[in-house]
């Protein structure tokens, strides 16, 4: 029998501890904790799990580890010259400020959404608006369902509403004011940019040639209809109380935590999990960062400069744990062909294809 990833058993139990252990601190040892929301708390402590686990079996695949490893390595390395390289288990070089620190690839990454922005300006929108509206209102239920943040009336005014965080009193508005206003209809907000942004992906799919050839109902549809599942059934949260005086309110309160605990436990197996996995491009960008100011790896066929020597002797690396050998032998010894550049291999393809067919 097959034993269970135990790092991975590991990462999700210890994210699942510090979840419970989050609700149970946060909420001043569950005082604050309201039993209404139970189903979104137990479907948030089996999707901790299962994040921790997905996350920790990917992490240890060869590529991911090495991006990881160089990554955290390369963060915390402090700038300085070759001189000191010798101490370092990562190649010598001067590492640049600005472009290759966490701040610059999180605000790039995260905020900006660079990757997608470069792949047009509808696409950037549409991702904006899905992962804003859905921040957005991640943001706001996650402190309410663990007990973290809630709202009560004055004893003696019931127009006045006081905020309290961690039990500690923070903020308190009145039901009239435009705070107030804001505060009760964020979620209603989000829930309009999340319509937006699928409105855009739904149409994309729809009438996109290329995403009509390539996409597959799990993989691309699914995650939409999930997040349209939650945001309709919230929003019909919503017209109940404020159009059909709380007729229906029951039912679409159960049927808004059932579509939430589905989309919380799809997110670590599906397309949703790159939210997580981004979390490697910021040691990615790092990592050229690095690499593009240091050691250089030329072509050992044409002698261009095609990467950074960190990148070809890591590829090596990989490749190796992979179990795969490209190393052959060459006229001037052993070569490997990640020592040969991208241009060389398509053409040493066809001369070795002309060849083989006696041309
Ligand atoms: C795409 C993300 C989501 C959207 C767009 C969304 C939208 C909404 C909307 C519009 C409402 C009604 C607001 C109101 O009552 O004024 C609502 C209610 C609620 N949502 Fe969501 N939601 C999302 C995700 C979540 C998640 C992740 C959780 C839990 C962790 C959650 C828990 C709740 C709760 C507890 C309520 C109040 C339910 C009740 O009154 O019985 N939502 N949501």
């Amino acid at each position: 029998m097959k034993l269970p990833n135990r790092g991975a058993l590991i990462a999700g139990v210890v994210l699942t501890v510090a979840t419970a252990a989050g609700i149970a601190v946060g909420s001043t040892g569950m005082r604050h904790f309201d039993p209404a929301l139970t189903g979104y708390a137990i479907g948030a402590l089996m999707a901790a799990f299962a994040v921790g686990w997905r996350f920790a079996v990917w992490a240890q695949r060869p590529p991911s580890r090495m991006y990881f490893r160089r990554g955290i390595e390369l963060f915390f390395r402090r700038a300085c010259g070759p001189q000191h390289a010798e101490k370092r288990t990562a190649p010598a070089m001067a590492v640049p400020h600005g472009a290759g620190t966490l701040g610059y690839a999180l605000a790039r990454n995260f905020v900006a959404q660079d990757f997608i922005r470069r792949r047009g300006g509808y696409r950037w929108i549409m991702h904006l608006c899905l992962s804003g509206g859905c921040t957005l209102a991640f943001a706001i239920t996650f402190p309410l369902v663990f007990g973290w943040i809630h709202f009560e009336s004055f004893a003696d005014n019931a127009e006045m509403y006081r905020v309290a965080a961690f039990g500690v009193n923070v903020d308190s508005f009145s039901v009239h004011s435009f705070k107030a206003f804001m505060m009760f209809n964020l979620l209603n907000i989000s829930a309009i940019l999340v319509l937006a942004g699928l409105a855009m992906a739904g149409w994309r799919r729809f009438t996109d040639p290329g995403e009509r050839a390539t996409q597959s109902f799990a993989e691309d549809i699914v995650p939409l209809l999930l997040i349209l599942a939650v945001t309709a059934t919230g929003l019909a949260l919503t017209v109940s109380y404020k159009f059909l005086a709380g007729h229906g309110h029951g039912i679409w309160a159960v049927v808004h935590m059932v579509s939430v605990v589905a989309l919380l436990l799809y997110i670590p197996f599906g397309k949703l999990f790159h939210m997580f996995q981004r979390t490697c491009s910021l040691c990615v960008s790092r990592y050229k960062k690095v690499g593009a100011a240091g050691p250089r790896a030329h072509c050992r066929r044409c002698g261009g400069d095609f990467a950074s020597q960190m990148h070809v002797d890591d590829l090596k690396t990989v490749l190796d744990e992979l179990g795969f050998n490209y190393r052959f032998a060459g006229a001037q010894g052993e070569v490997h062909y990640q020592d040969i550049c991208p241009a060389c291999r398509r053409g040493l393809l066809a001369l070795n294809q002309g060849r083989s067919i006696g041309r």
